[in-house]
C-alpha cells in the first residue's frame, strides 16, 4: 500500500439494500412509507400459483388498498418478446410502483420493460450502452429468489433478439432498482441445479470483477468479499438447501460482486458465456461454469498479486484449481461438446466471443488463438484438477 492508488471509476447511489430472513414481510412497510396507489408484481412463473404469490398480492392490497397486476416472466432467458409482453401489461397498468421477485430472467425484463414506459418505441432501440434515458417515476423494488445475477443492484440487463441469437444488452443508471430486498428464505425452493448454475454465475462476476482491467480500490473489497463468502457457502447452499446461513451470505455475495462488476466490468468468461447462450442456449451460470477454470488458469500469470488472493478464497493453491474444484462440487464439471458439437459452432463461438467488450476488461489480452485453445479446453471435464490448455 505505498503506491499512489490507481485512477478509477466507480458508480455509487443511495438505493438501499434490504437483508432479512424472512425480509419479503417488509414489503408491506416499505410500500405505505412509499405512498404508492397503483402495485404491480413481475414475477418468474416459477411462482406462479405460489403461496409467495399470495402473500404478496395479500402485502400489496393491504398497503395500498389496491388491487395488484401481476405478470409472470416466463422460465426462459428472456427475449425482445418477454419484455415487450412485460411492457404491455405495465403500460396498462400504468404502476407507481413495481415489485420484481425471481432470478435475473424476471428482475432483467421488469427493468426493461419499465424503462420503455418512460423511453417507448422498440425495445431493441433501448439497448446499447451510452445513451441517455428519461426516468420512469415508479418505485422498483427487486427481490432476489436466486443468488446469481445480482440485478438487483446492477444497472444493466440482458436479453435476447427474439428470433435470433443476438443477445442485447442495456445499461443505465434508470434501471438500477431502487431497492434490493434479500431474503433467503426465498431462495430455499429454487431446483438444485439452479442454486449450482446461478451460484456459479454469482462466483464468476465476484472473480471478473476482482481481476478486471477496470477493477479499483472502491470495487475490490465488494468482489473479494463475494469470492470469499461463495467459496465457502455455495457448496452448503447446494447440498443444504434450507441451510439459513449458507442462502443468507450467498444472496448478500452475489449482491456485493453486482455492485463490483457494474463499475468494474467482467471479463473472458462473460465474453464466451454470451454466446454460448444465444447460439446454443446454454443456461448463463453453466455457460460460466464452463468456461471460468480454464480462463483463470489462462490468466493466472497476469493477475499480480491478484492471483495469491484469488486462490486463497478458494482455499487451494492456485484459482483455476480452486474454481475447478467448486465447480465439481456443485455438479458441473461437464464438457462443452455436449453443447456444441462440431468444430464449425465451436469456431463461430470464438468469433462471436472475441466481439464482447468484456475481451478488453480481462488481464491477458486474447487472441483469436487463445479463444479457441480455451474453448478446445472447456471440451475436457477435469475431475477437479487444473484445466490443461494449449497455449
Ligand atoms: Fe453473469
Amino acid at each position: 500500500m505505498q503506491e499512489a492508488p490507481q485512477p478509477f471509476s466507480f458508480v455509487h447511489s443511495n438505493r438501499r439494500v434490504i437483508s432479512a430472513w424472512g425480509g419479503i414481510d417488509k414489503l408491506t412497510d416499505l410500500v405505505k412509507e412509499a405512498g404508492v396507489t397503483r402495485p404491480v408484481a413481475v414475477m418468474d412463473a416459477f411462482f406462479k400459483d405460489s403461496e409467495l404469490a399470495a402473500r404478496i398480492l395479500e402485502m400489496l392490497h393491504g398497503a395500498t388498498g389496491a388491487r395488484p397486476s401481476f405478470h409472470f416472466v416466463p422460465a426462459h432467458e428472456p427475449d425482445t418478446d418477454t419484455v415487450e409482453a412485460c411492457a404491455a401489461m405495465l403500460a396498462g397498468a400504468n404502476p407507481d410502483l413495481i415489485v420484481a421477485i425471481g432470478g435475473g430472467s424476471a428482475m432483467d425484463t421488469a427493468k426493461i420493460a419499465r424503462l420503455l414506459l418512460s423511453n417507448p418505441g422498440s425495445t431493441e432501440a433501448i439497448s446499447g450502452f451510452g445513451k441517455t434515458f428519461k426516468p420512469h417515476a415508479s418505485l422498483l423494488i427487486a427481490v432476489p429468489t436466486t443468488a446469481g445475477t445480482g440485478s438487483e443492484v446492477s444497472e444493466s440487463a440482458i436479453a435476447g433478439k427474439a428470433n435470433s441469437d443476438i443477445k442485447l444488452i442495456f445499461r443505465s443508471p434508470e434501471m438500477t432498482p431502487q431497492i434490493a430486498l434479500l431474503d433467503g428464505s426465498l431462495s430455499v425452493s429454487a431446483p438444485a441445479m439452479v442454486t449450482a448454475a446461478s451460484g456459479y454465475d454469482a462466483v464468476t462476476h465476484s472473480v471478473e470483477a476482482y481481476v478486471s482491467r477496470a477493477s479499483s480500490v472502491m470495487s475490490d473489497p465488494f468482489a473479494e468479499s463475494a469470492m470469499r463468502l461463495l467459496g465457502r457457502w455455495l457448496p452448503i447452499a447446494y447440498r443444504e438447501p434450507t441451510h439459513q446461513a449458507a442462502r443468507t451470505w450467498c444472496l448478500i455475495a452475489s449482491c456485493q460482486a453486482a455492485i463490483a462488476f457494474n463499475s468494474a466490468n467482467l471479463g473472458l468468461a462473460h465474453a464466451i458465456a454470451a454466446p454460448l447462450g444465444a447460439m446454443h442456449h446454454v443456461p448463463h451460470g453453466l455457460a460460466n461454469a464452463l468456461a471460468l477454470p480454464a480462463i483463470a488458469a489462462y490468466n493466472e500469470a497476469s493477475m499480480g498479486p491478484k492471483a495469491a488472493v484469488v486462490a486463497s478464497a478458494f482455499g487451494t493453491p492456485s484459482a483455476a484449481l480452486g474454481l475447478s474444484r467448486l465447480r465439481l462440487s456443485l455438479d458441473l464439471d461437464l464438457s462443452l461438446d455436449g453443447f456444441v458439437a462440431t468444430d464449425e459452432a465451436r469456431e463461430k463461438v470464438a468469433q462471436a466471443a472475441m466481439k464482447s467488450g468484456q475481451v478488453r476488461m480481462n488481464p491477458r489480452q486474447a487472441t483469436i488463438e487463445d479463444m479457441r485453445a480455451i474453448l478446445e479446453s472447456m471440451r475436457v471435464p477435469t475431475g477437479g484438477a487444473v484445466p490443461g490448455l494449449a497455449i
